[in-house]
């Protein structure tokens, strides 16, 4: 009967077309005019930056567009960021893309006021005062990072990724249009999809859970399981794209109100040190922790089978938890997300490095089940060695 408090302090709008209304949103939270648009080449390129950027300026706003983010994104590149929305006085930041482009949003907000680097602000409410209000736009059904209160960043020159976990860069709104990731190619819906699924699980299995991010990460799973297949075969299903917008949102309110735990801790390790792409390297560990943490939390992993239907009602808690572990493998295979063991990258030589810097993870003590060094490193040898 642990307590918990739960608070949301970003403003949801879920729905197809909102995208086009972004400038009325944007009024909601400032008084202000001047919009620094964060976004990335990808963006740019298919123009829906400037799409924004017409209708924003249309409405009155005065925008600076800021296109140097990468998905896994960059320390140095966020201090350029920094400096750009302390230069031309902004008074909102609007990010438009995936997690990349939202996290190093987040990032530059805090930078605008505060300076420095995004690492010294690294950890748990290390960020000192207000920043300016930030929009949140989703074009990823996956990182959650329009609701959540982190932002993951890679320090460039330790090949290690930190988070800034702190209530003040939360967006102030969200604007979740599943119309943006119609055009999502299927490698990315597939392995941005994966990470929603991770984040609902480990909200769910994780020792930071509380009731209320229990409701929200199973209703997560309901929203994501079903239509991830669909969605990754056929990017068209207008009724996938919505159900799987809505679940990656929901998983994102659950893990920002709990945890996420070990898988992300070997993801973010092999993130920093080979730029593996996120949701990638959280689908390559996800049935490794399923099947370690079973044991000790059996009946939460068997819920979640019988909740998907991956098992019956009447089967056991222990042969329920290997069938979600079974199925988690087959669906990572049926949408074509490599094995950890066919990653170029990967060598053994680097499993005691990656095993430290797992276990350094701030994430590692919410894992449903204590894991130390020794455990990352066999879980690095286990998924190298089994071919999926
Ligand atoms: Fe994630």
């Amino acid at each position: 009967m642990d307590n918990f408090t739960f608070d949301l302090p970003t403003n949801i709008h879920l729905g197809n077309g909102l995208f086009n209304k972004t400038a009325d949103y944007i009024s909601n939270v400032t008084d202000g005019s001047k919009v620094l648009l964060v976004t990335d080449e990808g963006m740019e390129k298919i123009g829906l930056a400037d799409k924004l950027l017409k209708q924003l300026e249309k409405n009155g706003f005065e925008v600076k567009l800021f296109t140097k983010v990468v998905p896994n994104p960059k320390d140095a590149d966020c201090a350029e960021g920094g400096e750009a929305a302390r230069s031309f006085e902004t008074d909102c930041i609007v990010a438009l893309g995936g997690g990349s482009v939202i996290d190093a949003a987040k990032a530059i907000a805090v930078l605008q006021i505060h300076g420095g680097m995004p690492q010294d602000y690294a950890g748990r409410g290390n960020v000192p005062g207000p920043v300016k209000p930030l929009v949140a736009i989703p074009t990823t059904a996956g990182t959650g990072a329009e609701v959540t209160r982190s932002s993951v960043i890679t320090d460039t020159k330790r090949k290690i990724k930190f988070t800034i976990k702190d209530v003040r860069i939360a967006p102030a709104a969200a604007i979740i249009d599943p119309e943006l990731t119609y055009g999502l190619p299927a490698s990315l819906t597939a392995s941005t999809g994966m990470d929603a699924l991770v984040h609902a699980i480990e909200a769910y299995t994780c020792k930071l859970s509380n009731p209320v991010s229990d409701g929200l990460a199973i209703q997560a799973m309901k929203h994501i399981y079903p239509n991830l297949r669909q969605a990754v075969e056929d990017g068209a299903n207008e009724e996938a794209r919505y159900q799987m917008m809505t679940g990656s949102t929901i998983a994102g309110m659950a893990f920002s109100h709990a945890d996420v735990a070990s898988v992300h801790c070997m993801a973010e390790a092999i993130g920093g040190l080979y730029d593996t792409p996120h949701g990638v390297a959280n689908s390559m560990f996800l049935p490794y922790i399923i099947e370690f943490n079973a044991e000790a939390d059996t009946y939460k992993h068997a819920e979640i089978a019988r909740t998907l239907g991956i098992a019956g009602e009447k089967e056991s808690d222990s042969a329920a938890a290997a069938a979600l572990v079974k199925e988690v493998k087959q669906l990572a295979k049926d949408i074509k997300i490599p094995s950890f063991s066919s990653l170029m990258e990967a060598r053994i030589e680097d499993f005691d490095y990656l095993a430290k810097s797992s276990f350094e993870n701030g994430s590692t003590p919410s894992n449903a089940r204590e894991i130390s060094e020794e455990d990352y490193k066999n879980l690095f040898y286990k998924a190298f060695k089994e071919k999926l």
